[in-house]
C-alpha cells in the first residue's frame, strides 16, 4: 500500500509515521505537512533516510497540491491528522481553525475522491479487503478528538460513540465540522471513511505550548507554572504510542463508516497531574521533594474551559482487542525522562532554530 499521512511532522503524526515506516517496510509512507509552527521535521530524524519514507511540503487546503501528491505516489490510504490543534490559539484566531480543520479536511476528501474516481477500473482489480464496493482497497481515516462531544459533569458518565456532538471551543467546533464532512463523504459518495475520537495524548515530541511539555520545561528553568482557574478541570490521558498503535489497528481492521473512541480510562484533575509532573521532574533532576511546588501560579481561566473529558473505549477493546499498554505512572516518568534527556530538542523549539531544519535537509532536493 501507498499511504499518505497528513500532519506527520507534528506530535501524534510523527509517532504514526515512525510506526508505519518501521513496521511496514513494504508500504510507501508519504508525510504531507506544510510545516506550521507545530510541524518539526526533527521529530523524524531517526527515520528520514529510510527508503519507504517520503516528505512533501504541501498545505492541505491546496487542492492541486494534494491531488498532485496523491497521483505522484498512487495513494491507496489516507490517515489525516493535519490540523490546528491548540485550544488557546483557537480562542485567539478562530478563522485559522476553520480554514485548516474544516476547509483543509474538505479539500483532502475532495482530492481523495477525485483521484480514486480516476482509477475506478483499476480499483476493481484490487483484492485487499479494505474499502467500499465502489472503492475497494482504499481507505480515508480521519483522526479526531473527544472535545467534539463537549464537556462532562464531575464524576458523571463517559463519552461513548453515541454521545451527541456539543463542541464549545472554536477548535472543537472546527473538528466537529470536519468529522461531519468525513461522514457525509461516505454517505453521499461511498468514500471508505473511518473516524476516531481520542482523548488527551502525552509523550515525546509534543509542542511545548501544551500542558505537559510546557510545565516540564518551565520547571527545568524555574519559571512559573500557569494553572488555569482552580486547576480542577479533568482530562483523560493516553500515551501517544498507544494512540499510534490504535491508529494502525483501526486503519487495517476498523469497519468502514464506523467511529471508534480511543482512551485509556485515565482521568486526572489538572492540579493533581501537575503535582505528579513536579514530583517526577524534581526526582529526576535530583532536587529535594517539593522543591518546585512554589512555581504553581493560578491564572485566569481559559474562556469556555471544558470541565471534564472521559472516553469510554470499550467498543475498541471488544471489537478490535485494543488496550493501552502503559500504566500512567510508567508513561509519565518515561515522558519526563525523555524531555530531560532531549533538552536540545526543546531548546531548538524555544529558540526557533527548528524551523530552519527543512531548509537544511529538504529545500534543495
Ligand atoms: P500538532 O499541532 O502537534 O501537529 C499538527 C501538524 O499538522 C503539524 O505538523 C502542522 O505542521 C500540520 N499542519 C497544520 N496545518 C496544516 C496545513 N494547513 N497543511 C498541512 N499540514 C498542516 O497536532 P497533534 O497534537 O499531533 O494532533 C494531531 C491530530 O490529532 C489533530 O487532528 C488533532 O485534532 C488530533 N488529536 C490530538 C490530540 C492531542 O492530545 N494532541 C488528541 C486527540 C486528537
Ligand atoms: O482532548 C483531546 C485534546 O487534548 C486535543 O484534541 C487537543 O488537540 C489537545 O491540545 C488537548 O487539548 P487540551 O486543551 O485538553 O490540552 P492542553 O494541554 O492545552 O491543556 C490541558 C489542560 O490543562 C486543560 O484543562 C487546560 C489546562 N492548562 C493548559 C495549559 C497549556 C493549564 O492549566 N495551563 C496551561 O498553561
Amino acid at each position: 500500500m501507498n499511504i499518505l499521512i497528513t500532519g506527520g511532522a507534528g506530535f501524534i503524526g510523527s509517532h504514526v509515521v515512525r510506526l508505519f515506516v518501521n513496521k511496514y517496510p513494504e508500504y510507501q509512507i508519504v508525510n504531507l505537512d506544510v510545516l506550521t509552527y507545530a510541524g518539526n521535521l526533527e521529530n523524524l530524524r531517526d527515520i528520514e533516510n529510510k527508503p519507504n519514507y517520503h516528505f512533501e511540503r504541501v498545505d492541505i487546503t491546496d487542492y492541486d497540491g494534494v491531488l498532485g501528491v496523491m497521483r505522484k505516489y498512487d495513494i491507496d490510504g489516507v490517515i489525516h491528522l493535519a490540523a490546528e490543534s491548540h485550544v488557546d490559539r483557537s480562542i485567539k484566531d478562530p478563522m485559522a481553525f476553520a480554514r485548516t480543520n474544516v476547509m483543509g479536511t474538505l479539500t483532502m476528501l475532495n482530492a481523495a475522491k477525485t483521484y480514486w474516481d480516476s482509477k475506478l477500473e483499476s480499483n476493481k482489480a484490487q483484492a485487499i479487503g479494505l474499502g467500499t464496493e465502489k472503492y475497494p482497497g482504499k481507505r480515508f481515516y480521519h483522526i479526531s478528538t473527544d472535545e467534539v462531544y463537549g464537556a462532562l459533569e464531575m464524576g458523571g458518565g463517559f463519552f461513548t460513540e453515541q454521545t451527541k456532538y456539543q463542541p464549545h471551543s472554536p477548535y472543537s467546533a472546527s473538528k466537529a465540522s470536519s468529522d461531519h464532512f468525513v461522514r457525509a463523504f461516505h454517505d453521499t459518495y461511498e468514500l471508505p471513511t473511518i473516524v476516531t475520537n481520542c482523548s488527551n495524548n502525552y509523550g515525546p515530541y509534543q509542542f511545548p505550548e501544551k500542558l505537559i511539555p510546557l510545565f516540564i520545561n518551565n520547571i527545568r528553568h524555574g519559571k512559573p507554572l500557569p494553572v488555569y482557574g482552580k486547576g480542577e478541570n479533568v482530562r483523560d490521558w493516553l500515551y501517544v504510542e498507544d494512540h499510534a498503535r490504535a491508529i494502525d489497528l483501526i486503519f487495517h481492521k476498523g469497519k468502514i463508516a464506523d467511529t471508534y473512541n480511543i482512551g485509556g480510562f485515565n482521568e486526572w484533575r489538572n492540579i493533581d497531574l501537575i503535582k505528579v509532573i513536579i514530583k517526577t521532574v524534581d526526582k529526576l533532576l535530583g532536587n529535594p521533594e517539593g522543591h518546585s511546588e512554589h512555581l504553581i501560579t493560578y491564572v485566569t481561566d481559559r474562556a469556555g474551559h471544558d470541565l471534564r473529558y472521559a472516553i469510554d473505549s470499550t467498543k475498541l477493546k471488544n471489537e478490535l482487542g485494543w488496550e493501552p499498554s502503559l500504566q500512567f505512572e510508567e508513561g509519565i516518568e518515561k515522558t519526563v525522562r525523555w524531555y530531560l534527556d532531549n533538552q536540545e530538542w526543546m531548546d531548538r523549539i524555544t529558540s526557533g532554530e527548528y524551523e530552519k531544519y527543512y531548509e537544511s535537509m529538504y529545500a534543495n532536493r
